[in-house]
């Protein structure tokens, strides 16, 4: 593919989502809405990303890092104002660009890649995503000439009576040669209806120089879907964890309820693993395969658990590596733990991960059986095949021998030797 990079446009205020932070870092299905437009440009392998953001939002720039280059647009001045904020970065650049909007988390990441192949391939000034909806609301609509070509971008505002009742709209994303796309911007005048530089008229001003401008037509509803109010952003919610689920479901995972389990984007699940219903799934957790999983568990960032590993319900488990076979059936919570394979927990076990200062690591050996009831105040080590006698409280910095016993509040600890000499007498 041709060089080319991507300009994604996120200054606006979102003043209807009624908070403190930008829209754009509103989290949905677990990664803030920006994420998913940032992972598109990944996903197409832009040479180098640019996020316009508002001249107030540190918190977005912050968030940016080294994700992408931050430009700053001083005044929210419309959509080509947006866009003129990064012609500095593309001076002497010859290749393409591609604009997106950073609300739109719901963008499917083929279409965008077809509208870039098809940009690339007719050699065309600018190519429009544009889609065909039911309800076309507010979105701009698009005008076509007795050949049905793109003839313009109506603004709902601007819209005449007739053009109003369109139905295929702006999705909001064009591919553009950069050099004329640079050129064109200086000419946009501003929208005297709404007092802004609408980046749609370049489209006009394109055609009458007597340039190209080619348009890519999907049916997909959600495409355009942006996020502006809360409500927005539940709908979104519901879409992407459907979304989430049915790939899932694909690669082998048995979900019994999907409408009741909430699993975050990124999550990875092994086959023939069975998700129960009330599960949440937080994002970056790995599972492996034949594992059982709910109903009524959470697990959460950091969570890595291998094959055939059972967590009923009520379990939480956070920031831990459990390996396979090892069975956590009942209510407790595990987190910044080491556990390895066929460990039985029993139920209400708690690692007491955090002392009001600082987390600890407790590290369970294999083939440990840890009793019902019992607290592990980190850090605690657990050796393999070594047993926790049930209500027991094992305290900080003890080490239980592999085979060892602890048992008794707070607990007292036995080698495995002695545990055998007791066998013996009994
Ligand atoms: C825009 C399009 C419309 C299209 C719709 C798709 C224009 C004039 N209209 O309308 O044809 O159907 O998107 O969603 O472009 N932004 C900035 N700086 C600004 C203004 C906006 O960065 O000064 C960003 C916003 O954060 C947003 C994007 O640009 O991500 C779109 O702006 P918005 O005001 O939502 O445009 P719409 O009125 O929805
Ligand atoms: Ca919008």
């Amino acid at each position: 593919m041709d060089e080319f990079r991507a300009i994604i446009l996120a200054a606006g205020k979102g003043t209807r989502m009624k908070s403190e932070l930008p829209k754009v870092l509103h989290k949905v299905a677990g990664k803030p809405v920006l994420q998913y437009v940032l992972d598109i440009a990944k996903y197409l392998r832009s040479l180098k990303t640019y996020v316009v953001v508002g001249h107030k939002s540190e918190l977005v720039a912050t968030y940016v890092g080294d994700r992408a280059e931050v430009v700053i647009q001083k005044q929210l001045l419309g959509t080509a104002d947006a866009v003129r904020s990064v012609v500095p970065q593309l001076i002497g650049y010859k290749g393409h660009v591609i604009i997106l909007c950073g609300d739109t988390p719901l963008l499917d990441k083929d279409i965008i890649r077809r509208l870039i192949r098809k940009h690339l391939k007719t050699k065309v000034a600018c190519t429009v995503l544009t889609a065909q909806i039911p309800d076309a609301g507010s979105y701009g609509r698009i005008i076509r000439d007795s050949n049905n070509g793109i003839a313009a971008i109506r603004e709902f505002k601007d819209a005449s009576f007739e053009e109003v009742g369109i139905n295929e709209i702006n999705v909001g994303v064009y591919c553009f040669q950069s050099q004329l796309l640079t050129e064109t911007l200086k000419q946009v005048k501003l929208n005297p209806n709404k007092k802004e530089f609408y980046l749609t008229d370049i489209v006009e001003l394109l055609l009458s120089q007597g340039h190209k401008v080619e348009t890519l037509v999907t049916d997909d509803p959600n495409v355009a879907f942006g996020v502006n109010t809360r409500e927005d952003l539940a709908l979104c919610e519901s879409i992407l964890r459907q979304r989430i689920t049915k790939r899932l479901m694909l690669e082998g995972v048995t979900i019994v309820d999907p409408k009741t389990t909430f699993i975050d984007d990124d999550v990875k699940i092994g086959r023939d693993t069975v998700i129960y219903p009330f599960t949440v799934i937080h994002g970056g957790v790995k599972i492996g395969s034949e594992c059982t999983i709910g109903p009524f568990a959470r697990l959460r960032p950091g969570t890595v658990i291998g094959n055939r590993v059972e967590v009923g319900n009520f379990g939480e488990i956070s920031r831990s590596k459990i390996a396979g076979g090892t069975v956590m059936k009942h209510f407790g919570f595990i987190g910044d733990a080491h556990i390895g394979e066929n460990v039985n927990i029993g139920a209400g076990c708690v690692t007491a991960n955090y002392d009001g200062v600082e987390k600890s690591k407790t590290l369970i050996g294999d083939q440990a059986f840890i009793g019902s009831d019992s607290i592990l105040v980190a850090p605690v080590v657990v050796g393999s095949g070594a047993m926790v006698g049930a209500g027991s409280v094992v305290t900080k910095g003890k080490k239980i021998p592999p085979g060892g016993l602890a048992v008794g509040v707070p607990a007292r600890v036995f080698s495995k030797e002695f545990v055998k000499i007791r066998q013996k007498k009994v």
